[in-house]
């Protein structure tokens, strides 16, 4: 039986890949702190699965990894765990030094001892893949073409630097020693179980509690979006393909403007949902921007299509209208992961935003 180490098991997109990989036969060994994004809830379907191991621990803690890299002997690992947030990066960048970085370079440097005591042709077979992101190549102007995977690093935010940090030491790992790597670069996610302190799921809850949506700057900032499920089907298949040491964009070919994207959840719930006075989109308010905001990302994963054959399965209005489906059908999930400490990061984020 196939058997991965899967880190940041229990966040948003790591879920989704834990699934997807128990629903393959593959056996699950999920080491995830649970921060404030990790969620139990998000595996529950795997409640008394025994190849759904679940460790909670710091991708960090070398003694705990080697452990289970004794104990479990993986094919491979897949490392979605760090702080992925980046107002939180603005307001506490230590945190992401601490988890991308440091975390990152313990975790293979505990892999890299363990991999050197297998034979030969477990070496060859092992894989290490790196999950990333666009943002670390930094923003593009209106009118300039995709990031590809030789653009040049040049991250803005606390957290593409902590992230960029990380891939450089994932890709030194390779040119020194050896370490079967991988790196995925993807452009922004979205889908089912996405901690609402991101963009689309804040909004949507906010307007169903009737709240104002808050949008930064202008609203012209524009992201590429691709569904979650499209994500980890790219990242199943750069680990079963992708050539090592090398590194694969993934986007979604949708680039919105975020108003487009707020104006849109807004019509959705229109629908689906109505405002008890006027519609959802006379909530929407423009607010203080974010500091050093990029102004837009846009991936060319030309590569991943022409190597791989990968294609994305999602369109954006379609995963838009299932996502915000999955959020109204699943009101205890929502219920219980606005907790005291989301309130206190609302209130740390938004009370100090005046009008733009
Ligand atoms: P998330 O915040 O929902 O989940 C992160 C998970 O990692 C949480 O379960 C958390 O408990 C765990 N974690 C954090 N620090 C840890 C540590 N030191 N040790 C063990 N576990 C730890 O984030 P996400 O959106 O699911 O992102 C997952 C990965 O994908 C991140 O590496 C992120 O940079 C990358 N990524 C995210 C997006 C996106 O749009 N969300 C796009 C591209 C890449
Ligand atoms: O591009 C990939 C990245 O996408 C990932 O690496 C990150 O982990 C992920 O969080 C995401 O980063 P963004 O900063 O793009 O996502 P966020 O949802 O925070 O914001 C999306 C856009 O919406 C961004 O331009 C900022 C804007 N925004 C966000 C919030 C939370 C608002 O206008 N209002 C808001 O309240």
């Amino acid at each position: 039986m196939q058997c991965q180490l899967i880190t940041g098991g229990a966040g948003f997109i790591g879920s989704c890949y834990v699934l997807r990989a128990r629903r393959a036969g593959v056996r699950v060994i999920n080491l995830d702190k649970l921060t404030y994004s990790g969620n139990m809830e998000n595996l529950a379907s795997l409640s008394g699965d025994k190849d759904h191991i679940f460790i909670q621990g710091d991708i960090g803690n070398a003694e705990l990894v080697r452990h289970l890299l004794d104990v479990w002997k993986p094919d491979a690992i897949v490392n979605f765990a760090a702080e992925s947030h980046v107002d939180r990066s603005i307001i506490d960048p230590d945190a992401f030094v601490r988890s991308n970085v440091l975390g990152t370079c313990s975790l293979l440097r505990t892999t890299k001892d363990w991999w050197l005591t297998l034979s030969k042709q477990e070496q060859a077979r092992f894989r290490f893949l790196h999950i990333s992101t666009d943002e670390v190549f930094g923003a593009l102007r209106p009118g300039d073409p995709a990031f590809t995977e030789t653009t040049p690093y040049s991250p803005n935010s606390p957290y593409s630097a902590s992230k960029a940090a990380s891939d450089h030491f994932v890709r030194a790992f390779h040119e020194t020693y050896g370490l079967p790597i991988l790196i995925t670069n993807c452009s922004n996610n979205y889908g089912p179980r996405q901690f609402p302190e991101k963009l689309i799921p804040l909004v949507m809850l906010n307007a169903l509690a009737g709240k104002p949506l808050p949008v930064y700057g202008t609203g012209e900032n524009i992201r590429d979006w691709l569904h979650v499920e499209d994500h980890c089907a790219a990242i199943e298949l750069v680990l079963k393909t992708g050539r090592t040491g090398e590194n694969y964009n993934i986007g979604g070919q949708s680039e919105r403007a975020n108003i487009e994207v707020v104006r849109a959840i807004c019509a959705i719930l229109d629908e689906l949902a109505p405002a008890e006075t006027g519609k959802h989109a006379d909530a929407i308010r423009f607010v203080a921007d974010r500091p050093g905001h990029d102004f837009r990302y846009a991936v060319d994963c030309s590569k991943l299509t022409r190597e791989l054959g990968w294609k994305a399965a999602y369109r954006f209005e379609d995963g838009l209208l299932e996502t915000i489906k999955w959020y109204l059908a699943n009101p205890d999930w929502v219920k219980n992961v606005q907790t005291g400490a989301y309130r206190r990061w609302i209130q740390a984020n938004y009370a100090s935003r005046s009008r733009a």
